[in-house]
């Protein structure tokens, strides 16, 4: 869909969006149309309140979205996606979106809008009467100049978004992780990222022997993509992490039955980091960014590691294998100690589908952050409140990291525990931490957020993309 800008409605808009504050009444509308406004509100079907809509449908069609009392950035979102799902079950080709009155929301409509119409088409055919997109949105305003730009920047980071949403959505079988690299670097290419992958050989020859173990199990080998972008520069980098294991069968301990169903998902945090490199890459962000894709496949052939066998890790640290479904913060490991001695950054951000455990604590709708620093944790709350991706804190405290030690073995890799239950996030942190030295470090669990199984205003079932809007607003502030 193309969004473009104007200051009065275009001739051949088929339907215009009109927000609502709770209680009072849209300026500028024909006699007819207030009419029915004024109807509805008398019979209190529509007056105004946050995210209600209705539809008048005669000789013009205008949706009303209530915005209640007070608007914010993410209310316009999903108005946007509301509007958008509107225009396309309603067969329109052209629509409009009234902004005048909120102007400085120009980014998130346009992100809603292009979020709430995505859905995964590569395999499935159009069915004959299926409502097609729409093609066109005009949004109004009296500052074209400004809501051009803001509108633009909002294509590119939802643009963003659909890409990760893309590849968590491929089946598992489409995107081992040489082919999902490849795939990293072929798109990193058009956008001058600079992709390195290392695949076995490679891998052996630095002793990232924790990835390798992983992947020992699957005929797919493991790999692990670092993707640069503005490498010339001399400042410290900002490095983004992401679990990428590509299927999770949970290794000889194999998950049962619907455990696994979604395991194509589990490689949404290395899908994150390749979509925000892009991202920045096209909004032509100027620091130095470094990301890496841990990729893997967690399977049980033949070769698989196995409980009790010890991982001599990148960084020197042994690791005694307690549950060969922990296979995570495995391979986290081993691209944290490496990011860290390679790059030396100013912070590192990894994002993982770490724990069943998060979505206990949290729920589907909220990530778990665990940091080893105060200013970064702060950042990060800061960026989550304007694009409204959760995040929620979690403690690293002594008695947990306490859980994770072995007799044998430097660490293990799931937590030592009296009866059945854990604070498996906590404790997969204060793994994850064992591999940073002194960089300020946080953790994102994503594996609430990361795949949805509920329809929401922007974000249809099945991968979400969580985590681009984020980490986009928190590293491209200069704008
Ligand atoms: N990929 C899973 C975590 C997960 C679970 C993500 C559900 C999304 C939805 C991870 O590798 C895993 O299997 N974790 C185990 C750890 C346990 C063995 C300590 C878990 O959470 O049960
Ligand atoms: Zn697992
Ligand atoms: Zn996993």
């Amino acid at each position: 869909m193309k969004i473009t800008t104007s200051t009065t409605i275009p001739a051949r808009t088929e339907l215009t969006v009109i927000p609502v504050r709770e209680g009072e009444q849209p300026k500028n509308i024909p006699k007819k149309v207030q009419a029915y406004l004024e109807k509805k509100k008398k019979q209190r079907v529509f007056t105004g309140k946050k995210l209600t809509t209705t539809l008048y449908d005669e000789e013009q069609q205008v949706l009303f979205i209530g915005l209640g009392k007070e608007a914010d950035e993410d209310l316009l979102r999903k108005a946007a996606g509301i509007a958008a799902k509107t225009a396309r079950k309603q067969r329109v080709k052209r629509y409009a979106f009234n902004l005048q009155e909120y102007q400085e929301y120009a980014q998130a409509v346009a992100e809603g809008s292009i979020l709430g119409l995505y859905t995964y088409k590569a395999y499935k055919q159009a069915e004959e009467d299926e409502p097609q997109d729409p093609t066109h949105l005009t949004i109004i305003t009296n500052d074209e100049k400004k809501t051009r730009e803001q509108a633009e920047r909002g294509v590119i980071i939802a643009e963003g978004v659909c890409l990760a949403r893309d590849l968590v959505n491929k089946p598992a079988s489409e995107k081992p992780p040489l082919t999902l690299a490849k795939e990293a670097q072929r798109i990193g290419k058009k956008h001058h990222i600079k992709a390195t992958i290392l695949k076995k050989k490679e891998l052996k020859a630095q002793g990232l022997n924790a990835i390798l173990a992983v992947g020992k199990g699957s005929e797919n080998e493991p790999a692990l993509v670092i993707l640069e972008l503005n490498n010339h520069k001399k400042e410290q980098p900002t490095v983004l992490i992401g679990k990428g294991i590509t299927f999770d069968a949970g290794g000889l301990q194999i998950k049962p039955d619907n455990a696994m169903l979604d395991m194509k998902s589990d490689m949404a945090g290395a899908a994150t980091v390749l979509a925000t490199m892009i991202t920045l890459a096209r909004l032509k962000h100027k620091g130095r960014i470094i990301g890496i894709m841990a990729l893997a496949e967690n399977m049980l052939g033949p070769g698989a590691y196995k409980p009790r066998d010890i991982i001599k890790a990148y960084n020197g640290t042994t690791i005694e294998v307690h549950h060969t479904d922990a296979e995570g913060r495995l391979i986290l490991a081993d691209a944290l100690s490496y990011a860290e001695k390679k790059y030396k950054p100013q912070h590192i951000i990894d994002l993982a589908t770490l724990t069943g455990a998060s979505i206990t604590a949290l729920g589907y709708r909220t990530a778990a952050l665990i940091s080893n620093n105060e200013e970064l944790t702060t950042t990060i709350k800061e960026a989550s409140k304007k694009t409204d991706e959760l995040v929620w804190e979690l403690p690293l405290r002594n008695h947990y990291r306490n859980m994770m030690k072995s007799e044998i073995a430097d660490i293990r890799n799931t937590a030592k525990t009296p009866h059945n239950y854990r604070p498996g996030t906590i404790t997969a942190a204060a793994f994850l931490e064992r591999f940073i030295k002194n960089t300020p470090w946080a953790h994102l669990d994503i594996a609430g957020p990361a795949y949805s199984y509920e329809e929401t205003e922007y974000t249809p079932t099945g991968g979400t993309g969580w985590g681009v809007r984020l980490l986009t607003t928190m590293i491209n502030k200069n704008r």
